[in-house]
């Protein structure tokens, strides 16, 4: 299928402020938990102790409660988080060291680019999008990641029967994943009630809380690569 290509980011990089903390970590331990995107194309099982486990990506973890607890409760699979805000990596990686695990690792960058030039094909078994920014106004949506042409890239990237799974508080944009999804028989729809374990015990992030507050219900979407 032809992809079709995002011209505008899905997110902005603001000046958040990093706490000392979260400076100290972007300063001393992204060599020891971070994996770079070099020219080649990456092999990321290789980057870690156990490289025949599973592996699962976490993509825009924000500050990281749902990828930290998965790594920390799921010690049978490998875990990888993506992500362009760099507090929230340097919150990431101060509990990676202070959880002292060996089966997650942070990869900072735009992930739209990432997938395109430096991941080997069928590297992912699972990967998991929560709440991806929603870019709710009509004249952003084209700023939303989960995008055909995206999807086309992240096909690629997925191990055959590998899976997608994403939580979104916004109708919207639920619907406009799902029909891109449906509309591609290259992937099938999967019962939540076939979700991993590691899927179905996550903790409500800060942004989760937040737009229950606001009265929005979450949804959850479920595919696998055919
Ligand atoms: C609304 S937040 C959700 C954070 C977290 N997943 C949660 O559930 O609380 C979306 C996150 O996606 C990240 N993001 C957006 N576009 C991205 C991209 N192209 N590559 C990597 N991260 C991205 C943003 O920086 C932000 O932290």
């Amino acid at each position: 299928m032809q992809a079709q290509k995002n011209t505008e980011k899905s997110f902005v990089l603001r000046k958040g402020r990093v706490t000392a903390a979260q400076r100290r970590a972007l300063n001393s331990l992204k060599n020891e938990y971070t994996i770079t995107p070099g020219k080649s194309r990456l092999s990321l099982a290789e980057a870690f102790l156990d490289s025949d486990r599973k592996l699962i990506a976490d993509v825009g973890f924000g500050s990281g409660e749902s990828l930290l607890s998965m790594a920390n409760k799921h010690q049978e699979a490998n875990f990888v988080g993506i992500e362009v805000y760099s507090s929230g990596i340097g919150s990431a990686l101060n509990q990676i060291q202070k959880s002292n695990l060996t089966n997650l690792k942070i990869i900072e960058a735009d992930v739209f680019q990432l997938l395109e030039t430096n991941i080997a094909d069928e590297t992912f078994d699972v990967v998991v999008f929560l709440y991806p920014d929603p870019w709710p106004k009509r004249k952003h949506h084209k700023r939303r990641l989960l995008s055909e042409g995206f999807l086309n890239i992240l096909y690629g990237k997925i191990t055959t029967n590998g899976l997608v799974y994403c939580k979104t508080d916004w109708e919207d944009y639920y619907c406009q994943i799902k029909e891109v999804f449906s509309s591609d028989d290259r992937w099938a729809s999967e019962d939540l009630t076939n979700l991993p374990e590691y899927l179905q015990s996550l903790p409500k992030t800060k942004y989760e809380r937040k737009a229950l507050i606001e009265g929005r219900q979450t949804r959850e979407l479920f595919f696998r690569k055919a």
